[in-house]
């Protein structure tokens, strides 16, 4: 049984991956006009999603929303915490400055991810829903703003056309 919840991990992160990584190819396949084959591998990644959710729903990691929240401020903040400034400093060192943006961009983000958790688990743990918001999210560093998209974003400076909106 060990072996095999270690297997279900190991299949819910590689079709995680499959999934971002499909949709990555169909953009590309989108820019050199071939846009049934980017239809391909937007289909194979949907379909990679149901793996990996049945993977996940196995694992029974999906818990109450209130538990849900808490797994992901321990997420966020192992993220900014440690994980991130541990592999930024090792970029550094390695002089890949293309990795320490795309790793600095991540923390900065996940700091504000963890916040907003924070306020959530507050209002799930008075059996309140969060207040009417809208959410835009920087498609450079991904910074998610509340209400409007900001001028200019906070973390990576992008343009407010930067930003699109979560529907
Ligand atoms: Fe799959
Ligand atoms: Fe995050
Ligand atoms: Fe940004």
């Amino acid at each position: 049984m060990i072996r095999t919840e270690e297997n279900l991990r190991a299949a819910f992160a590689g079709e995680s991956q499959a999934n971002r990584r499909y949709l990555a190819f169909a953009e590309r396949a989108e820019r050199e006009k071939f846009p049934q084959v980017a239809k391909l591998f937007r289909a194979a990644a949907e379909a990679e999603t149901v793996h990996a959710l049945f993977h996940l729903r196995v694992l029974k990691e999906v818990k109450s929303t209130k538990e849900n929240i808490e797994a992901a401020i321990e997420g966020e903040t192992y993220e900014y915490e440690e994980m991130y400034p541990k592999f930024i400093e090792e970029a550094q060192d390695e002089g890949n400055r293309g990795a320490v943006r795309s790793f600095d961009y991540a923390r900065q983000s996940e700091i504000v991810h963890a916040d907003r958790y924070k306020k959530a688990l507050e209002s799930v743990k008075s059996g309140k829903d969060l207040e009417t918001v809208d959410y835009y999210i920087c498609q450079v560093c991904g910074y998610t703003a509340e209400n409007a998209a900001p001028e200019t974003c906070p973390i990576c400076e992008a343009k407010k056309e930067s930003f699109k909106k979560i529907e």
